[in-house]
């Protein structure tokens, strides 16, 4: 599967965002990773609808739109009319919905279906959605944060997802999100992931295509 690459803008300049926009997407972002933090899920707040509509504004780029927040099934509505294109939603208890009826109500909204799991949750938490989802997100950082340092066991989980794209179809989009710079963006690569998130190594680096080209490995 080809590889892609979406920007995590949580690691954007946001005094200048329209521009950070464009500067990604010249620079050959794929997709836009919009991290949602609630403060509750996680122990830190970034932004919500009115952020991701903004964004929808600036770009025709896919928005991949990740809710580390508690009750994402009574925020649906907004993150959907504010332009999402996928919307990944977190399968641990402690995230406070029900799980098949989210992916179902968010597939129902012909939006792209995430599921993602924390770097603690073992992969059977995961496993009975996957013939339901267009997008497994597999965290190899605990979320909350950029720039923290990426967790190479979480590959046997990129592994498992693998193994079952293959033996189900081939079309599941298997995404890495936390730590990816182009040395682990190529173990996760190794391993069957198709869909890069990074934030500081980009939103960091002087010149972001050279950032983005050096994930995919080119
Ligand atoms: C962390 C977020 C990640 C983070 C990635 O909770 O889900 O998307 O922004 O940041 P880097 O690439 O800086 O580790
Ligand atoms: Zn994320």
């Amino acid at each position: 599967m080809l590889t892609l690459v979406a920007p995590s803008i949580l690691a954007a300049d946001f005094s200048h965002l329209e521009a950070e926009i464009h500067r990604a997407e010249e620079a050959g972002a794929d997709w836009l990773h919009l991290d949602i933090m609630d403060g509750h899920f996680v122990d830190n707040i970034s932004f919500g609808p009115a952020v991701v509509a903004t964004v929808r504004k600036h770009t025709p780029l896919p928005l991949d739109v990740h809710l580390m927040i508690e009750h994402a099934d009574h925020y649906l509505p907004r993150f959907l009319e504010a332009g999402a294109n996928s919307i990944t939603v977190h399968v641990e208890p402690e995230a406070k919905h029900d799980v098949p009826k989210t992916l179902a109500t968010i597939r129902a909204a012909g939006c792209g279906v995430g599921l993602t799991l924390n770097p603690a949750t073992p992969f059977e938490a995961v496993a009975p959605y996957l013939s339901t989802i267009d997008l497994l997100l597999i965290m190899t950082v605990h979320p909350g944060f950029g720039g923290q340092a990426f967790r190479t066991e979480m590959m046997e989980k990129v592994r498992r997802a693998k193994q079952w794209r293959d033996a189900n179809g081939g079309k599941l989009h298997i995404e890495v999100d936390g730590g990816i710079k182009p040395e682990t963006a190529q173990v996760s690569i190794e391993n069957g992931a198709n869909i890069l998130v990074a934030g500081t190594s980009i939103f960091r680096a002087d010149d972001y295509a050279a950032a983005i080209r050096d994930l995919r490995g080119g």
